[in-house]
């Protein structure tokens, strides 16, 4: 799979550990930054990451700020985007298996590492569970 990792200055360190983990797991990884402890702003960086997810430049995106909270509202403004922001691996997996969802967000002030990791693996390994589903996720937009 070929995934795009964005994050702001709080994100970048766990940004980093993803997408080393994605890469150990055989994966493509896309760095679309930020790359420093330089602050920048959570939007610019959740939108970059979900457009590539909207243009299938990827096939799924991870992104990280503080929270996840102001990272997630960014990229789901871009349409067929469907970015979950969790912080266990139970709503990582049901994310997948019943919202299909295209893009992760994870906050690096709330979920320890280990948690987000375990994350990611549900976000990358679990299916989309269709049928009913299928039906309530094109409602979406
Ligand atoms: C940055 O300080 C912080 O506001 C941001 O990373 C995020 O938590 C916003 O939702």
């Amino acid at each position: 799979m070929r995934i795009a990792f964005a994050s702001d200055h709080a994100g970048v360190g766990l940004k980093d550990q993803l997408a080393a983990h994605a890469r150990q797991l055989g994966h493509e990884v896309v760095d679309l930054g930020t790359n420093g402890a330089d602050s920048v702003d959570y939007p610019d960086y959740g939108r970059r990451c979900a457009e590539a997810v909207a243009l299938a430049e990827v096939d799924r995106g991870v992104v990280v700020c503080g929270t996840g909270i102001g990272i997630s509202m960014a990229a789901n403004k871009v349409a067929g985007v469907r970015c979950a922001l969790v912080h266990d691996v139970t709503t990582a997996r049901m994310a997948r298996l019943h919202n299909d969802a295209n893009m992760l967000a994870i906050g690096a002030r709330v979920v320890g590492p280990q948690v987000a990791d375990d994350c990611l693996v549900a976000f990358i390994e679990t299916a989309f569970e269709g049928g009913r589903h299928q039906r309530r996720v094109e409602k979406i937009g």
